[in-house]
């Protein structure tokens, strides 16, 4: 059976501040999850928070970008938006920005990541095992640097030189800056290495849409990619991308691909969506209650059966003892940053500060400005 996994994201509200969502909110969403498991829209689903942001991850057999399970998805979270309306909650439905959508509510503002293949069990997938990462307080490009390096660097990934992954990968990389729509170029590892560099190492413009087998042609990965502020024209929060990634066999082992989490490289987001931060690996439902607004990201591992269920449990990939230490390196580099408040590259760039209201301060007080009048020499005597 051809099987998409759909993972659809949303900030719709948060209890005490742009923490987590409250327990009524996440019971709303899993009760809509429920109905559409029992009508068979989906095969299965299951939901998590990170910070204050609510994951569906999705089985179904109706293809990316299928209307019905996007409108699904909206009107899930326009459910769990009127809970928190109701309670009383920060930031109710803040990440939908258009009226109603119809169909296919990518650019709507909800994060969507989706992949399809041939789900039936058998070489080169005998068994089909995935991570569905989830961030909060951070920008579209977060997956860039982890990602080149699990899929493009054998520093990373040993398995890049066995025969099934020898090949490489090839990285769709979206510009996001294109408000005409999707533009996407297609760029091989480790063929074009340097220039799949290039672009990724602009976190605020470039992004990895998905990443795909070039021995195999199977898709490895796909990630949302879009700039909320760009779409919105306003403050809406950080972008927080979500991403899927398929693991073992034909593509990189899971610890081979959380292994770049490790350094808890610096972002775009924190407070006010507006700083340079470490990104933190966290548990799955972790609040965001720490010193300042870390970026955080969160990785569930799934298997599925013949049928695209899920099996009866999930790995939480960053609720591990290691992942201590990685979160206390994180902490310190936060606190360095910091301590230089404001000042240079503590703070993202005037084009992308998440807040208009930092540019407006700044607008305002460029009106004032006046050119000095020439200051001519002394004539001499
Ligand atoms: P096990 O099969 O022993 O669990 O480990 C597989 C492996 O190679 C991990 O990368
Ligand atoms: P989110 O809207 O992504 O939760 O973050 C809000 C923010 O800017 C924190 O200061
Ligand atoms: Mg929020
Ligand atoms: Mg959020
Ligand atoms: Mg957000
Ligand atoms: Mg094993």
């Amino acid at each position: 059976m051809k099987l998409t996994l759909s993972v659809i994201k949303a900030d719709v509200g948060s209890v005490g501040g742009h923490t987590k969502p409250s327990s009524r909110m996440m019971a709303a969403v899993d009760i809509e999850v429920g109905k559409a498991i029992a009508t068979g829209l989906l095969i299965d689903g299951f939901i998590c928070h990170t910070g204050d942001d609510i994951a569906i991850i999705m089985t179904h057999t109706r293809g990316e970008g299928s209307p019905e399970v996007h409108q699904f998805a909206w009107k899930t979270f326009l459910a769990a938006t009127s809970v928190a309306k109701t309670s009383g909650l920060y930031g109710a439905g803040q990440d939908l920005l258009a009226d109603a959508p119809s169909g296919n509510i990518r650019g709507a503002g909800p994060g969507v990541a989706e992949l399809s293949f041939d789900h039936n069990l058998s070489a080169p997938r005998p068994a089909e095992s995935f991570m569905v990462f989830a961030a909060d307080k951070c920008g579209p490009g977060a997956y860039n640097l982890p990602l080149y390096l699990a899929f493009a660097d054998p520093m990373y990934c040993a398995g890049l030189m066995l025969p099934p992954m020898i090949k490489g990968f090839r990285f769709h990389i979206i510009d996001m800056d294109n408000t005409a729509g999707d533009s996407v170029i297609e760029l091989d590892a480790p063929a074009d290495n340097y220039h799949i560099a290039a672009l990724l190492r602009d976190n605020e413009r470039f992004g990895i849409d998905r990443i795909v087998s070039q021995t195999h042609g199977e898709v490895a990965a796909a990630v949302s990619a879009q700039r909320l502020h760009a779409i919105a024209g306003k403050y809406t929060g950080k972008d927080d991308p979500v991403a899927i990634i398929r693991n073992q066999g034909i593509f990189p082992a899971p610890e081979e691909i959380v292994s770049p989490f490790a350094k808890a490289h610096f972002v775009g987001g924190d407070a006010r969506g507006s700083h340079v931060m470490p990104l933190m690996p966290v548990p799955l439902n972790t609040p965001v209650t720490g010193m300042y607004c870390l970026p955080i990201v969160s990785c569930a591992g799934f298997s599925i059966d013949k049928d695209g269920r899920f099996a009866e449990s999930y790995t939480d990939f960053f609720d591990n003892l290691a992942w201590d230490e990685v979160r206390r390196c994180a902490q310190r580099k936060a606190i360095e940053m910091r301590s230089q408040g404001w000042s240079g590259a503590a703070m993202l760039p005037y084009s992308e500060l998440e807040y208009g209201g930092f540019r407006d301060t700044v607008s305002a007080l460029l009106k004032r400005f006046r050119l000095r009048e020439e200051r001519k020499p002394e004539a001499a005597e």
